[in-house]
Formats: structure tokens, C-alpha cells, sequence
């Protein structure tokens, strides 16, 4: 390269701005941005959820290209400023948070301004820092010679201290080269069960394993017990271990409490261990008067961590560690390679560097806001501050005791109160208490957090915030009494349930977990069942864990709002409405503005509908079940408008058989699918008998109600999409079509077509997509809806048996009498649940969607296939096998329910054996198996006979003594393997056929072993 080629720099390739005096007023902007946040603190929400938008807004790819000041100043105020951890308000009181405080802030912004280098070297930044571990030994008592170093926290701080008392306990062997398999021996450090989890953590990370951590009592004050711990020393020194180290605590995290620890350095002194102090947070008692006497000997200790950034209000992070032996700490970290060397004088001077202290080699300037924060408020008024929350805290606990609604749950010996509110229902206790902390949160109130004492839920008030008065914790506790009292309508109790709670409730007794199995008589579980095989979206699916969290939450925002307004069937209504809005957009027809009556299954669906249409027909009701031998038991009283069962999903007590009270009398004729002998009819054989009877019966002067099948148990539909469109266009006037899509197993296209057509269309969350089991909803066409509400007449005065409050949308007002339940909890969260099913599976791209649908359904039929004991009910090629004549590509025509005979020597096993069968799938066989075995259980058998399989429960074949099983594909096989990009997304989704494989030899076991 000549000369003239040497790149040259200009005017801007620098990153500084071309004009200063612009940045100047930007600075100053974000600077006055900043001021006038902190001025004004007070009259904020102490902390405000994140809106999703504005998480949407802040989720960018990475930037190639500069925005300006202005931009970044926008985002910075609306979209950074107000959504804050809340520490800097005085109403926050949760974990132990420092309030930072404004020189400190000045302080960090002019360390900004230096970009210094702490690791070493010779300049003003290690001079600083020198100057406060000089303040620090003063403070804490430690000799002129110790070491020390600013750390980002005391958990940092503990790790390095613990660090050199493992070098020291190890020598000669020098964990630091050797490591820890050159010391024959175990080493064991000692806490009490109130210490730290940074201590336990730091164990780990030093290689020792957290059970060499010795975990002591406490007594009743919650410091350590000391005759505990000289007992644990000396149990572990008679079985060979080398005790090293106790970590004692000035203020435990979980109430305050203070060790006693000239008895830990009296014990430890004969013992010859270290002894680590942790003053994390209250090492800022030191600089006060009342607790001064706490530190009087902790300069005896080996070491002491502590935090600046917690009561000392220093912006974080910042901590700080002393080692009374610099040689050990010197020892511990200090080795450097060439490039580091050190030198008497110039820049590479300043010996000792800070680098050979701890782990890290670069680290930015912590000292300079502690020096301002020092200097800028002096010791004496920090130390005041933590007397007087010392002393707030001694009066919040006088408060709590004095109302006989509070329980103190802790003796208070600093600044921290634990108390909970003692609701009348003790099972609701830990959860009512929890949801006031989040309440509390939620509302921007206060923000305490949580711990446990003695095994219950503790509201947890730490007083760290220099900004806190008095009158902040007095409102506090005047919101937690307002609040309870709130939360006393039974709706609103009932959400304080765990979410599985309501997943079994508001449906049917079958949704009731067997405490003997963990399951419900479906087989599956309302919490998360990840060692079971689960193939069956054809019945019902134990809920996934994400499906239960977005349950979960979803609950928690319920209880929250409803709590707030104090007006629950507004809410509810609001929710349920939401949650409607939600099930259109994800199935596509949002634009068409249905009305979705959401209820707890196919069949109250079904009772739904038939009153709306008995509310505006006036002709004689007759329902034609179209596959009436392959729909729900319920379905003949339903469609004809009568109860299905001797309870409501509401738990209304009815006469089952009877009509609903209000409901006309209404006929009803089935469609079989297959004929008395047991043969499958062909399609256009039932189409054909289907199109002669509603003739017939148009004719006869009735209307006819046509329940169509769009896919049944064994994945069959009637009539054919051309028969349904001839019988609309023929009879549409004296015909209301109601599509049982119960299954979900239709895409968009088809399912705009039948609204389009003016038909009404039952789905449930609960199959394909593998919601929690009784998720169902009606979907009615707009123009239906419109008739139904302008229609004078009320419905049915029986439906408010089966349709809560909040579910009435715009039915609201055509119910003469009130319902008995404003809300079913139970079929909301279900919903819920199946609705983070359905959005994670159309998150997957459609192709791969399709793909592996495909994939996997060939794969069940092949394995099926292979097996000599079964035989497929559904062959390529044949009708029923796939749908050609639908116009959606992914599901309507897809055969996704894969049923199988099973045979023995003797032929098609009968019903009952089937049944048997299905259930012994589900259990861990091993027991059952190892009588049975006339050698002991190979591995690989044994494997097979515990793995628990669910499976879709049996169907009889009308006319046949026997039951098909289901191997069905849901969208959690589908969904669950993709990772946001298409590598390695077939192979991990081919990975589920190794679960079918071992089902169908699961099935073989039990056929060879005769289980059944
Ligand atoms: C007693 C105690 N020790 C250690 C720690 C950990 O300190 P840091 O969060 O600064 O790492 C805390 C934090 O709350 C604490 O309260």
C-alpha cells in the first residue's frame, strides 16, 4: 500500500457529536428528565406493570443505523422512565432495596464522564476507592493493614471471601492450583437457616457443593443458635471433616435478626475457623447510634461483606468486602501475565492493584458515588435514617399487634416486619396474603414482597427507602385492611384457588382429581403431567406447563381487576367478553363479528343453542343428529332441549330427562353412521337418507334443527359439504344448521364458509388444541345473534341453570330470572389455557404446521400398521379417509384421529377388555407386571410397563363387540418442538413417534401378559 492509499481520518469518524453545544442542551435535558422523575417520586405509582405495547415497542433488531437525541430522549421518558423497579419511591418496602439517592446519581454520571478502569494502574480512580476501604475499616474496626475491594454486591463480596478462606483452610495443597481433589479431606462451612442464599451459592461456585454449607437453627430471636452450631462442628469433625468457615449474619434477610457474634468469634477463635460477617444491608446500622454496639467486635472477623447500594442509598450496584489477612487475599487472586506487568512508576504503577483482590480485571469506578454520596450527606445522617426506620418499623409492628385482624410473624429487631392478614378461611390464608402483596404492587400502592416464617406466607415489609415517613407505612396497612374487606364476595374468594382448582370446577364431576391417581376420569391432570406419553386430543389432554402458567396469570389479572373495581359481574362480564374477542381473532373470523356464547362443553353448547332457537321459531323443533352413533352420550336430551345430567356445570341440582323449565317440546330423529350390522354406511348413503328425512320433515310442517358432524370421535363427518350446501339452499327458510366441530379439527376457510351460510358452529379449546377438558363455545352468525336480540321474547327461563352472568353477552337482558353464579371460573380458564395452546401452535409457521402434522400422522398409521395385534380402522384410499370436498388445507382435510382395532388369538377384543385396556395404558404397570413375569423384568420391559400413556378413550363400533383406540394429533405435538426457526424442527417432532412406538408395545405387554 503506498502512502497515498493509507486511509486517512476525517472530521466525524470519531463517535463524538460534530456539535457540542447541541449535546450540551440534549444533556441537560435528559439530566432535568431525570431531576424532575425524583422530585416528584412521591406522587408516582411506586411500580407499573410493562403494557405489552410498549414491550413490543422495545424489542427491536439490532441497530445498524444512529437515531437521534430527540428519539432516544422520547423512548427514554415514555418508554424506560415510568416503568421502573419502584426502589426509588418511599412506598417501596419489598426485598432489600436501597433508594439510590441524587448525589450518588451525580457521582455515577461523573465516573461516566472518566470511563475509568478499576482493575489497576495508577490513577485518581483506585485513589478513590482506597479512600473509601479506608472509611470502611474506620466504620467496621478492620486493622490499617487489611485488604479489601468495592465488589458489585455482597454476594460478589461473600464469594471472594469465602474464595480466600477455602485457600487458606486448603493449604498446602493450594486449591487455587491443584484445586479442591488435592485436599483429602471434606470441607464444611456453617450458617444458620437464616443466612443468605449468595452464601449457599457461593459454595457452589467454589466447588465445595452446597450441602458442605452446615445449616444451623436459629433461636427466637431468628439469630443463629450458637450451642447448635458448636455442636455441628463437632459432629463433623468426629466423621473427618475439616470445618473452615461460619458466616454470620447482622441483619438476615428474612426479619432483620442479628447473630450474636462475639459468641460465633469466642467459639470460632478455640474452633480455628474463619469467621465471615454478612452486614449486607445493615452494615449502615454502623453509622447510626442505636446498633453501633452490634459492630463493636466485628473487626475481629476474618471478613466482612456489606452493600452500599442497600441502606446506604448509594446508586447501584455497589458492595464492599474487608479481609483482616491481605496476604490470603493477596494470595487468593493476585497472578498476572506479561501483559500486566506492573511497574514502579508511570501509569502501570500504583501497586497493590485491585485486580489481585477478586476475579475481575476490568471493573468500573463503584468508589467515586459512594464518595459523593459520603461526602455530599455525611455518615451521621445516614446513620440517623437507619435509627428512624429502625424505629418506623418498631412502630408498624405496635400497629399490627394492636388490630386483631394482623398477626406479627416475627419478633422485629431492625427494619424489617413480617405480618400477614389472618383471613377467616386458614386454606386461603398464604394465597390471600400473596395476592394482597401483588395487589398492593399491581395498584401502584406500596410494593412489600413475600417470605415464609415458620411455613406461612408472610407479607415482608423491609424499611430501606430514605424517602419512607411513617405516614407511608400507616397507608400501607390502611390499604391492606380496605382491601381485605373487599375480597369478601365468594366469586372473588374462589379466585384466590390455585388455577387447578378451577380447572376442575365448573364443568362436570369427571373433571374431579382421584387423590389415589392424581387424575380425573378422563385420565388426565389439571396440572402439568410431563412424564406421560399424551396422545389424546380426539378426548381429553392434561394441561400443559405454559397452557397452565397463561392460565395461571390470567387468574391472578381476573382476581386483580375485579378486586379493584369491587364490582365482579362487570369485570367478569369484561373478561369473558375479551376472552370471546381473542377466540375469534385466533380462529379467523373476527371480521365477521360473531357472537361466541362460551360454555363448559360440546353438549351445554348444544342446550344453548336449542333455547336460542326455541326462543325465536315458531314452527315444531326437530333436531337430526347427523353420526348420532358417534356423538356424546348427552346429545339426544340436549338437542332436544333437556337436562343431559342431574347437575349443572353452574352445580344447579336438575331432573335429568326432564325439559329444560320454558323449553318447548322438541323431536328428535339420528342418523346413524353405521347399520345394525355394524358396516360403515357410505357417504352418499347417509347423505342421501339424511336429504329424504329433512324433506319429509320440512314437509310435515316442522323446522328442522340438522346437527351436522364436522368430525367425530373416529374422525368421521356427515353429510358431505356438497349435501349441506344442497339442503341450505333447498330448505335454508325451515333449517338451522348447527355444525359440531366440537373436535376443532377445521381450518378458517371452512369455518367462514358455515358462518357465511348462516349456520351456528359448537368448537371446544379442549381437543385438537388440547386445552384443559369442558372448554366449549357456540359461535353464532352476526345475523342469528341480531334476530335472537331483537326478538321480544325471553329464552327459556331454564337455561339460567346452565349460562352464568358474565357469559350472557349480548343475551344479557333476555333471562327473566337471574342466573345463580355470575361467573364460570372454570370454563374461563380453560379457555384461557387452550387459547395459549392455540396461539403457540399458529405461532409455528403454516408449512411447518403441515409438515409435521403430516409426518406425524403417517408415522402412527405405519406403526400401527406394523403391529400384527392391530388393524386400522381408516385406510388411504378409502372414504372417511381424508376430506377432498373442504376447503381448508391443514386440518379440515386432514385425517388427524388415527383408530385401531386390537386383536388376540381369538379375535376382536370385546368392549370391556378394550376399556381395560385403555385405563391399564395410563398406570405404571411394573407392580403388576413383576407377579406376572416369570423372570425378573428386563430393563427395557420394565421401561415399558411404568411409562404412562394416555391415549383417546375407547369407542364402540355400533354393531360390533368391540372399541376402537385413538392415537389423535394435537397442536401441542405440533407446537411444543418449534424454537422459532425451522432447524432441527422435524427431527425433534419425528422424535414423538418414539413415544407411539412404545405405546403400541406398552398395548402388546399387556395382550402378552394378559392385563386384560
Ligand atoms: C443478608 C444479605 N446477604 C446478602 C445479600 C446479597 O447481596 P447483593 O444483593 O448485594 O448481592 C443480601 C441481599 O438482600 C442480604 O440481605
Amino acid at each position: 500500500m503506498s502512502d497515498s492509499d493509507t486511509p486517512r481520518s476525517s472530521a466525524g469518524d470519531d463517535l463524538d457529536p460534530q456539535d457540542w453545544d447541541t449535546l450540551r442542551e440534549h444533556w441537560r435535558r435528559f439530566v432535568d428528565l431525570g431531576v424532575t422523575h425524583l422530585e416528584g417520586i412521591r406522587g408516582q405509582p411506586v411500580w407499573r406493570p410493562i403494557p405489552e405495547q410498549t414491550l413490543h415497542l422495545l424489542a427491536r433488531d439490532l441497530p445498524k443505523t444512529p437515531v437521534s437525541l430527540e428519539t432516544l430522549y422520547q423512548e427514554f421518558s415514555k418508554l424506560c422512565l415510568p416503568y421502573g423497579n419502584g426502589n426509588t419511591h418511599p412506598s417501596f418496602f419489598g426485598w432489600v432495596h436501597g433508594g439510590g439517592n441524587v448525589y450518588g446519581a451525580i457521582g455515577e454520571m461523573c465516573a461516566a464522564f472518566m470511563n475509568s478502569n478499576a482493575g489497576g494502574r495508577d490513577h485518581v480512580a483506585i485513589h478513590i476507592e482506597r479512600q473509601v476501604l479506608r472509611w470502611c475499616r474506620e466504620l467496621f474496626g478492620y486493622p490499617a493493614d487489611s485488604s479489601g475491594l468495592l465488589t458489585s454486591g455482597t454476594s460478589m463480596a461473600t464469594l471472594i471471601a469465602l474464595a480466600v478462606a477455602r485457600e487458606r483452610a486448603c493449604q498446602p495443597h493450594v486449591a487455587k492450583t491443584q484445586g479442591l481433589k488435592a485436599f483429602p479431606h471434606a470441607l464444611t462451612g456453617y450458617c444458620s437457616q437464616e443466612c443468605h442464599h449468595s452464601v449457599a451459592k457461593a459454595f457452589q461456585l467454589l466447588g465445595l457443593g452446597e450441602d458442605a454449607l452446615r445449616v444451623v437453627s436459629v433461636d427466637e430471636s431468628h439469630g443463629i443458635h450458637v450451642p447448635s452450631l458448636a455442636a455441628r462442628i463437632a459432629e463433623d469433625r468426629e466423621q473427618g471433616h475439616v470445618p473452615f468457615v461460619v458466616i454470620t449474619t447482622i441483619g438476615t434477610v428474612n426479619t432483620g435478626a442479628i447473630d450474636d457474634v462475639p459468641a460465633v468469634l469466642d467459639l470460632c477463635q478455640q474452633e480455628g475457623l474463619w469467621v465471615h460477617v454478612d452486614a449486607a444491608f445493615a452494615g449502615a446500622l454502623a453509622l447510626g447510634k442505636k446498633y453501633r454496639h452490634c459492630f463493636d467486635q466485628v473487626g475481629q472477623a476474618d471478613s466482612i461483606a456489606f452493600d452500599f447500594h442497600k441502606w446506604f442509598q448509594v446508586p447501584y450496584s455497589v458492595g464492599g468486602l474487608l479481609v483482616r489477612d491481605a496476604q490470603a487475599h493477596m494470595h487468593t487472586f493476585g497472578s498476572r501475565k506479561d501483559y500486566l506487568a506492573t511497574e514502579s512508576i508511570g501509569l502501570a504503577g500504583g501497586q497493590p492493584w485491585f485486580c489481585d483482590f477478586g476475579p475481575e480485571l476490568s471493573r468500573s469506578s463503584l468508589a467515586i458515588k459512594v464518595w459523593f454520596t459520603l461526602r455530599a450527606l455525611g455518615g451521621e445522617r445516614i446513620g440517623a435514617m437507619a435509627d428512624r426506620h429502625c424505629d418506623f418499623a418498631a412502630g408498624l409492628a405496635r400497629r399490627i399487634e394492636d388490630n386483631p385482624d394482623l398477626e406479627l410473624l416475627a419478633p422485629v429487631r431492625t427494619n424489617i416486619v413480617c405480618f400477614r392478614y389472618l383471613h377467616p378461611d386458614e386454606e386461603l390464608r398464604d394465597a390471600f396474603n400473596r395476592a394482597l402483596v401483588s395487589h398492593l404492587q399491581f395498584t401502584g400502592r406500596a410494593a412489600p414482597s413475600t417470605t415464609r416464617i415458620n411455613g406461612s406466607l408472610a407479607i415482608r415489609i423491609a424499611i430501606v427507602n430514605h424517602r419512607t415517613r411513617m405516614e407511608d407505612l400507616d397507608r400501607m396497612v390502611d390499604d391492606v385492611i380496605t382491601l381485605a374487606s373487599h375480597l369478601s364476595q365468594p366469586s372473588l374468594t374462589d379466585l384466590l384457588r390455585p388455577t387447578h382448582w378451577h380447572l376442575m370446577h365448573g364443568g362436570d364431576a369427571r373433571l374431579l382429581v382421584d387423590p389415589a391417581t392424581g387424575l380425573n376420569r378422563y385420565g388426565c391432570a389439571p396440572f402439568l403431567r410431563e412424564h406421560a406419553y399424551t396422545f389424546a386430543s380426539s378426548t381429553a389432554t392434561s394441561v400443559s406447563g405454559h397452557a397452565y402458567e397463561h392460565a395461571d396469570i390470567d387468574r391472578q389479572k381476573l382476581l386483580h381487576a375485579a378486586w379493584e373495581a369491587d364490582a365482579f359481574l362487570d369485570v367478569a362480564r369484561e373478561h369473558a367478553q375479551g376472552l370471546c374477542g381473542d377466540i375469534a381473532r385466533i380462529l379467523g373470523i373476527h371480521d365477521l363479528a360473531p357472537e361466541i356464547r362460551l360454555s363448559p362443553s360440546g353438549t351445554d353448547s348444544q342446550l344453548h343453542v336449542m333455547a336460542a332457537l326455541a326462543t325465536i321459531v315458531d314452527r315444531p323443533l326437530i333436531s337430526l343428529v347427523c353420526a348420532a352413533d358417534e356423538t356424546g352420550s348427552g346429545t339426544p336430551f340436549s338437542v332436544t332441549g333437556r337436562h343431559f345430567d342431574a347437575t349443572t356445570a353452574l352445580g344447579a341440582k336438575v331432573p335429568k330427562g326432564e325439559p329444560l323449565r320454558g323449553m318447548p317440546y322438541i323431536g328428535f330423529h339420528g342418523e346413524p353412521l353405521h347399520d345394525a350390522t355394524g358396516r360403515l354406511r357410505g357417504i352418499d348413503e347417509v347423505d342421501g337418507a339424511i336429504e329424504q328425512k329433512v324433506a319429509k320433515l320440512i314437509q310435515d310442517g316442522q323446522h328442522v334443527v340438522l346437527h351436522a358432524m364436522d368430525y367425530s370421535k373416529l374422525g368421521c363427518w356427515s353429510p358431505s359439504r356438497h349435501a349441506l350446501e344442497r339442503l341450505h339452499d333447498r330448505f335454508g327458510a325451515h333449517m338451522t344448521v348447527i355444525v359440531d366441530a366440537c373436535q376443532l379439527r377445521i381450518d378458517q376457510e371452512d369455518l367462514r364458509q358455515h358462518l357465511a351460510k348462516g349456520f351456528i358452529v359448537l368448537v371446544t379449546g379442549s381437543k385438537f388444541f388440547t386445552g384443559p377438558p369442558f372448554s366449549g363455545a357456540a359461535i353464532f352468525p352476526r345475523a342469528f345473534d341480531q334476530r335472537l336480540r331483537e326478538d321480544g321474547r325471553d329464552l327459556p327461563a331454564g337455561v339460567a341453570d346452565y349460562l352464568p352472568g358474565a357469559d350472557l353477552g349480548s343475551w344479557h337482558g333476555k333471562l327473566a330470572e337471574a342466573t345463580n353464579r355470575p361467573f364460570n371460573s372454570g370454563a374461563y380458564l380453560r379457555w384461557r389455557a387452550a387459547l395459549a395452546e392455540m396461539q403457540r401452535y399458529y405461532s409455528v409457521p403454516v408449512e411447518y404446521r403441515c409438515q409435521a402434522l403430516d409426518s406425524l400422522c403417517a408415522g402412527v398409521i405405519e406403526a400401527v400398521g406394523r403391529h400384527p395385534f392391530l388393524e386400522l380402522l381408516f385406510l388411504e384410499g378409502e372414504s372417511y379417509f381424508e376430506r377432498t370436498q373442504w376447503l381448508g388445507r391443514e386440518l379440515s382435510s386432514r385425517r388427524t384421529i388415527i383408530p385401531f382395532l386390537i386383536r388376540d388369538e381369538a379375535g376382536y377384543l370385546a368392549e370391556s377388555r378394550v376399556k381395560c385396556l385403555y385405563e391399564l395404558l395410563n398406570r405404571d404397570l411394573t407392580m403388576m407386571l413383576s407377579d406376572q413375569m416369570p423372570h425378573k423384568m428386563g430393563p427395557e420391559a420394565h421401561a415399558i410397563a411404568a411409562q404412562a400413556c394416555h391415549i383417546g378413550q375407547p369407542v364402540k363400533i355400533a354393531g360390533r363387540n368391540t372399541a376402537a383406540l385413538r392415537i389423535s394429533m394435537g397442536a401441542r405435538a405440533v407446537a411444543e418442538h418449534w424454537q422459532g426457526h425451522p432447524q432441527g424442527y422435524l427431527q425433534s417432532v419425528a422424535g414423538e413417534l418414539k413415544q407411539v412406538e412404545m405405546i403400541l408395545r406398552k398395548i402388546g405387554l399387556c395382550l402378552e401378559y394378559r392385563l386384560c
